[in-house]
């Protein structure tokens, strides 16, 4: 776990222009200086995602919103209010403070506040804004661990906060909140029922939104392994089949199969709670590759609560792959 000299010595970091991996609820981040444009364009390269896909900047409350943004509807501030900190990510038109860079070249701006003690620590010592996608590369899985984050970008950043396994597992929801009628751009940690109760009225889940966002990219959160998405009651079946047919096949067992004896190269068993599935799914699909599967068979949960967002990261890993 993290101590305050390493928190003192990650803002010196950020201060320098540097790359500083810091954990979050969510997932890790690969945060720099969200107004040195320098820094922000490393994120990029040690990435290997396109620059012209937004980034987050994480802030270090919801009083500080104001300093990021041009404006902030009635809709935004209310949401901001009840979630953060939190998995909630709103999207709003930028201030000044924050460079083109960051945002793809966009008029707006994703903000949030991460609901992570050492993320908050990092934030306060810094004083500025962190912006941070997740530390992985372009279109891998995202690290719930700083040896994720070590194992998969290495000397690419100049120091790794390590907060303990992520919380929330599955990344922030992401808002569109620019406009009188709020969207959800991308699901995530927070739940549409949650934010609903608070909106008091129905939000639509937008899966392309009028930017091209790299969460939205078909072959996003994918491990090396292929994922086939089959329902529950054929996977063992299915999978045997591969099996049998010289694949390393690789099964995410259902909760209501955990007794079935299969015929694999690797079982993970999906845990009952959802909480538990979203804060396992991407070590589980580490897991799988790491021994050796070409393909993971797996079932959609029903897509209510945080089986949305789990649901989403699963059939983006099964997408089509880009060609390169
Ligand atoms: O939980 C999270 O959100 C994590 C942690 C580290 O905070 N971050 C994360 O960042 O998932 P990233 O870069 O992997 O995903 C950020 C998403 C992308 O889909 C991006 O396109 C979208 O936010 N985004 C950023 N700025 C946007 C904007 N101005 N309009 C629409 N979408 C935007
Ligand atoms: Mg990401």
């Amino acid at each position: 776990m993290a101590r305050t000299s390493d928190i003192e010595k990650a803002a010196g970091v950020l201060r320098a222009g540097g790359l500083v991996a810091l954990p979050t609820e969510t997932v890790y981040g690969l945060g720099a200086n969200a107004e040195d444009p320098t820094a922000v364009s490393r994120i990029f390269q040690v990435k290997g995602r396109p620059p012209s896909h937004p980034l987050i900047v994480h802030i270090g409350g919801a009083d500080q919103l104001d300093d990021w943004v041009e404006e902030v509807p009635a809709t935004a501030r209310l949401l901001a209010e009840h979630f953060w900190p939190g998995p909630l990510t709103l999207v709003l038109r930028r201030g000044r403070r924050v460079p083109l860079e960051a945002t793809g070249g966009l008029e707006t701006v994703a903000v949030r506040v991460p609901d992570h003690p050492v993320a908050l620590a990092l934030l306060s010592a810094f004083g500025g804004g962190v912006t941070a996608p997740s530390a992985n590369r372009f279109g891998q899985v995202s690290p719930t661990t700083a040896q994720h984050v070590r194992a998969e970008l290495g000397d690419g950043v100049d120091f790794v906060l390590d907060g303990g396994p992520c919380q929330v597992g599955v990344e922030s929801t992401i808002v569109d909140a620019t406009g009188e009628v709020p969207s959800i751009l991308r699901p995530g940690g927070v739940t549409r029922e949650d934010l609903e109760a608070v909106l008091g009225r129905p939000l639509t889940v937008h899966a392309t939104s009028r930017v091209r966002v790299p969460g939205q990219h078909p072959s996003h959160y994918a491990p090396r392994a292929r994922v086939v998405l089959v329902e529950p009651e054929a996977v063992v079946a299915e999978a045997e089949l591969a099996q049998e047919r010289g694949h390393r096949v690789g099964v995410f067992l259902p909760p209501s199969l955990t007794d079935a004896a299969v015929k694999a190269h690797a079982v993970a068993a999906v845990p009952a709670s959802m909480n538990a599935y979203a804060r396992g799914l991407y070590g589980l699909l580490r897991e799988l590759d790491q021994k050796g599967c070409d393909l993971i068979f797996a079932s959609l949960p029903a897509e209510e609560g945080l089986g949305l967002a789990i649901a989403n990261r699963l059939r983006r890993a099964a997408g089509p792959r880009e060609s390169a």
